[in-house]
């Protein structure tokens, strides 16, 4: 098959060197927005005066059908184009003739691909947002089922101090409300239309950039041609913005798993989210959220592998910037695919509040809440954590909990203690009393409930 380009070359593309070449295995998926976003320059060169109304008329079928065809099938997209968009353009003039030809005045295709991939990501990232939202309502869900689980609160994965359930799935709750607002931002910024930049230097050709801009529902034009053409900057926002999303999931993840375990027993995941061993028949095994954890490095490699592609290129439009596609479908697809599977996994999932309980009844997690009640007495913190920390070594000695130790012990240490220790130093009282904002206390936890709720059902703002 000719080129597009052929004309100054003697001879044809090397076959290793055409495969190599060739983008259209992963830029096909644009083919949509490659249609939308030619329709609207063809309009655009017929407003302008530059092609006539009929040739428009004759492309803009010609593009819809071919569209139509792409969806139910009747077209194949063919793997031997260079790209999708020689492909439609290549089946345009094969349908309609010369007017097919028409098409690409006062149009590159770098300038093309900048378009279309805006277009794409755009789309892409309302799906990233609704993927969150519908984890968001998963977790908030089990924030307010287990609203009286109590489970102690872990700082270097050591015992600290109680806390409600609620309060640790909420806080997931808030970082994946900012992860909406970074892909909201992301794509404010992305939402400028670069068509019209052509090649890297604009056009002679009378064209309106700002219509073609309107018609495909950007915000605006990028206003400096060889910017619009040569940077990818807004790929890598999301796709930096997908990493945080990753990251969060792969705590959550690390958690998941801990918590299923049996030395934890806080959860159990569902079956249909859990898989077994071949070998070992007891075994249920947290393969969804291990492979989200694992999915986790492609996603940062994705990112890093473009910024890196990116780095060194001089502008404007350099090969390189085809690699764009594959990293930021990729991180993409990923990113999808964890959230599908993420939030039915956190739905169907079950918590163990006894087992939480009873882990939060040893540790001497309530070793604050003494000195507190010391300091409530008159006594400086500083005082009143070593006679708590003192305490506790007695409890180790005497193999008990601070819950169990007499009043005596108490007193051996200090004057200022009296039998309602008992009553400041009770698990539930100790979460139940962190009321300060944003705290794990009950009302604290309501107040949150109230915010995300809110935010899912778009009433609220994001100001986090
Ligand atoms: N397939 C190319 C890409 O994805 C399209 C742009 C080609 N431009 C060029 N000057 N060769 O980047």
């Amino acid at each position: 098959m000719d080129k597009m380009w052929a004309g100054r070359f003697l001879k044809n593309l090397d076959k290793e060197a055409d495969d190599f070449n060739s983008s259209i295995h992963f830029d096909s998926r644009m083919y949509r927005q490659d249609i939308l976003g030619s329709i609207a320059h063809a309009e655009m060169l017929a407003e302008c005066g530059i092609i006539s109304n009929s040739d428009c008329k004759k492309i803009i079928d010609g593009l819809k059908s071919i569209l139509c065809d792409i969806e139910s099938g009747a077209l194949e997209i063919d793997c031997c184009a260079e790209d999708i968009h020689m492909f439609i353009e290549g089946e345009l003039t094969s349908r309609i003739g010369d007017a097919g030809k028409r098409l690409h005045t006062a149009r590159s295709r770098n300038d093309q691909v900048a378009l279309d991939i805006r277009m794409y990501l755009r789309d892409e990232a309302e799906e990233i947002i609704s993927l969150l939202l519908d984890l968001i309502k998963a977790v908030l869900k089990k924030a307010e089922k287990y609203s009286d689980a109590i489970m102690p609160g872990y700082t270097h994965l050591q015992r600290a101090q109680p806390i409600y359930f609620a309060q640790h799935l909420l806080s997931y709750c808030f970082m994946f409300i900012r992860d909406c607002g970074r892909i909201e931002d992301a794509k404010k910024r992305m939402n400028y239309s670069p068509l019209g930049s052509c090649a890297l230097a604009g056009t002679s050709y009378p064209i309106n950039r700002i219509l073609t801009a309107e018609k495909l529902g950007f915000d605006g034009i990028s206003l400096n041609s060889l910017d619009g053409v040569s940077d990818r900057d807004f790929c890598v926002e999301l796709m930096s913005a997908f990493s945080l999303i990753m990251m969060h999931l792969s705590r959550f993840s690390e958690e998941i798993i801990l918590w299923s375990s049996f030395e934890f027993r806080f959860i159990e995941l569902d079956d249909s989210f859990t898989t077994g061993s071949s070998i070992m028949p007891q075994k249920k095994n947290p393969d969804m959220a291990e492979l989200v954890r694992g999915k986790t490095g492609r996603v940062y490699g994705d990112l890093f592998a473009l910024l890196t592609a990116l780095k060194g290129l001089p502008l404007a439009y350099n090969k390189d910037m085809q690699e764009d596609k594959e990293a930021v479908f990729d991180s993409l697809d990923t990113v999808k695919k964890c959230l599908r599977v993420f939030a039915p996994m956190i739905a169907t999932m079950k918590a163990l509040p006894e087992n939480m309980k009873k882990a939060a009844q040893t540790g001497f997690i309530n070793a604050t809440d003494v000195a507190d009640y010391l300091v409530g007495k008159g006594m400086p913190f500083r005082s009143a954590y070593k006679i708590s920390g003192m305490l506790v070594a007695k409890c180790i000695e005497k193999n008990t909990v601070l819950e169990e130790l007499p009043l005596l012990s108490f007193k051996e240490l200090s004057d200022l203690f009296s039998e309602d220790i008992y009553e400041s130093i009770n698990i539930e009282n100790c979460a139940e009393k962190r009321t300060s904002a944003g705290g794990t206390g009950k009302e604290s936890i309501k107040s949150q409930i109230k915010y995300v709720k809110a935010f899912v059902n778009g009433k609220k703002e994001n100001t986090q």
